[in-house]
C-alpha cells in the first residue's frame, strides 16, 4: 500500500492536532444547549474521522449513519442514476451535525442536507476534515472545516480510490500512474 503513495500531503499528526481544535469549536457551539445532539457521518469516508473527532468531543451525543447509494437506472428510467439515502436514526427535533470526509463538487452533502432537512431537525450543521475550495460550490455551506486543499485526487485516513487505501493513516497523493 506504502509503495503506492507518491507522497503525504497531510501528516496523521497535523490531522491529529486539527481534530483536537475543530472538536474544541463544535464544541462551543453546542456547549450549554440541552436539546440533544446527533452526529450524522457520512459512510464510509469520514469514518476515520468521525472515531477521532468525536474521542476529542465531551458531548452528550447520539450517532445515526448515512449511506448514500447509486443504484443505475430502472426499466422506468433506463441510464438514470437514482439516489437513495438511508438513516439509521431519528433526527426529528435534534441538532444534527453531519460529518463527511470531503467537500469536493458538493453533490453528496448537499443531498443528504436536503434529506435530513425535510425531517426537521432542531439546527442542521455540516463539518468536514476536507474542502477543495477551488470546485465546492457556494450553496453548500459546512460550518466546521479541517482543512483547505488544491483540487488533487486525495486518498488515506478514510478516504478511498475504488474502495482501497481507507487504512492508510497521512492524507497522501497517489502515484499518477493509478490515478483516476
Ligand atoms: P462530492 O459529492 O463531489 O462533494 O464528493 C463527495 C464524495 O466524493 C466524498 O465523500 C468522497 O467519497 C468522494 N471524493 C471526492 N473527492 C475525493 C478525493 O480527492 N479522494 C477520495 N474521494 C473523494
Ligand atoms: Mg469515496
Amino acid at each position: 500500500m506504502e509503495s503506492d503513495i507518491a507522497r503525504i500531503l497531510i501528516h496523521k499528526d497535523e490531522i491529529e492536532a486539527r481534530n483536537r481544535a475543530l472538536a474544541a469549536e463544535i464544541a462551543a457551539t453546542y456547549n450549554g444547549d440541552n436539546v440533544g445532539l446527533t452526529l450524522v457521518p457520512i459512510l464510509s469516508g469520514s469514518m476515520i474521522f468521525l472515531a477521532d473527532l468525536i474521542r476529542h468531543l465531551p458531548l452528550k451525543m447520539k450517532i445515526a449513519l448515512v449511506q448514500v447509494s447509486t443504484y443505475p437506472g430502472t426499466a422506468t428510467s433506463p441510464g438514470d442514476p437514482r439516489t437513495v439515502l438511508q438513516l439509521s436514526g431519528d433526527v426529528t427535533g435534534r441538532h444534527v451535525l453531519v460529518v463527511d470526509d470531503i467537500l469536493d463538487s458538493g453533490r453528496t452533502l448537499r443531498r443528504v442536507l436536503a434529506m435530513i432537512r425535510e425531517r426537521q431537525p432542531r439546527s442542521l450543521r455540516a463539518a468536514v476534515l476536507l474542502r477543495k475550495p477551488s470546485k465546492a460550490p457556494p450553496d453548500v455551506k459546512v460550518d466546521f472545516v479541517g482543512f483547505d486543499i488544491d483540487d488533487l485526487f486525495v486518498v488515506g485516513y478514510g478516504l478511498d480510490f475504488d474502495d482501497l487505501y481507507r487504512n492508510y493513516p497521512h492524507v497522501g497523493v497517489l502515484h499518477p500512474e493509478l490515478m483516476p
